[in-house]
């Protein structure tokens, strides 16, 4: 995969108030007009500041395809008397192209399980939106050895039967992998833990798909920062990063998509 082909996404998570995040937008935009990195970039603000966040991008004439939007999380349902959930459709309206799905805080804080995230993913994966499944296991699993077994487990529950969305187009499956206990711990997985679990999540997705290769994206994420990006960048199978804090700082993080 080329560099072009590589995504770095800012997750800011629960972060911020309006306006700070119009503040760190107009930053990003600044730097990123600057830098011009290679990478296709996406932000992932909290939702309720999406609008805010595409007028700044709107104002400074950056097109969707140089920096994408992207929902959190999804309601696992289309539509209807879900107090609280947000829609597909809803994320369209901001021109949302990627959702967020099943990540580790949605897994273990809100306590989503196996079921709810296919729910998600199928509904994404229909609406044709590009849809970022987060696999990876807790320190207890990790000390056990399940690292593997945890993430075969993930990835066939959300994906084995929606099968018929992803063969047609498997640009629009993107996995990230974060180890729970890599998250905003200040310590990424080791690189030679990173290259383990991508080459078992390149096979399982060929297993999953009946097929020898695919060209799904699998992103690393867990406490990069502007130091470790080039090397864990540079990693066989690893296309892209999903950034926490660092992206909540304008610089390191237009410096990690500047890294490759
Ligand atoms: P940190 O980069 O803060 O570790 O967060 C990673 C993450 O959860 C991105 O979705």
């Amino acid at each position: 995969m080329n560099k072009n082909q590589y995504l770095i996404a800012a997750n800011w998570k629960q972060n911020g108030d309006l306006k700070s995040s119009i503040k760190l937008i107009n930053n990003i935009v600044k730097l990123y007009k600057k830098a011009k990195p290679k990478t296709d970039v996406l932000i992932l603000p909290p939702s309720i500041y999406l609008g805010a966040v595409l007028n700044r991008l709107i104002h400074h004439k950056i097109p969707r395809k140089k920096i994408s939007l992207g929902i959190q999380d999804i309601s696992p349902f289309s539509n209807g008397a879900y107090t609280g959930e947000l829609s597909i459709d809803m994320a369209r309206d901001y021109k949302c192209s990627y959702a967020l799905i099943g990540h580790s805080e949605r897994r273990h804080t809100f306590l989503e399980n196996d079921k709810t995230i296919f729910k998600k993913t199928k509904l994404s994966l229909q609406s044709n939106m590009s849809t970022i499944l987060c696999v990876g296991e807790t320190i207890h699993e990790y000390n056990k050895n399940l690292t593997k077994k945890v993430i075969s487990r993930q990835l066939k529950s959300a994906l084995l039967k929606s099968m018929n969305l992803i063969k047609p187009n498997h640009s629009k499956l993107i996995i990230a992998y974060e180890p729970v206990w890599a998250i905003g711990s200040g310590k990424s997985a080791s690189l030679k833990d990173i290259v383990d679990v991508h080459n078992y999540i390149r096979t399982t997705l060929n297993k999953i798909l009946g097929l020898k290769k695919n060209n799904i994206k699998i992103l690393y994420g867990g406490s990069v920062n502007d130091i470790n990006a080039p090397s864990i960048l540079s990693l066989p199978n690893v296309n892209g990063a999903l950034i926490g804090g660092a992206s909540l700082n304008s610089k390191k993080f237009i410096d990690i998509c500047s890294s490759i």
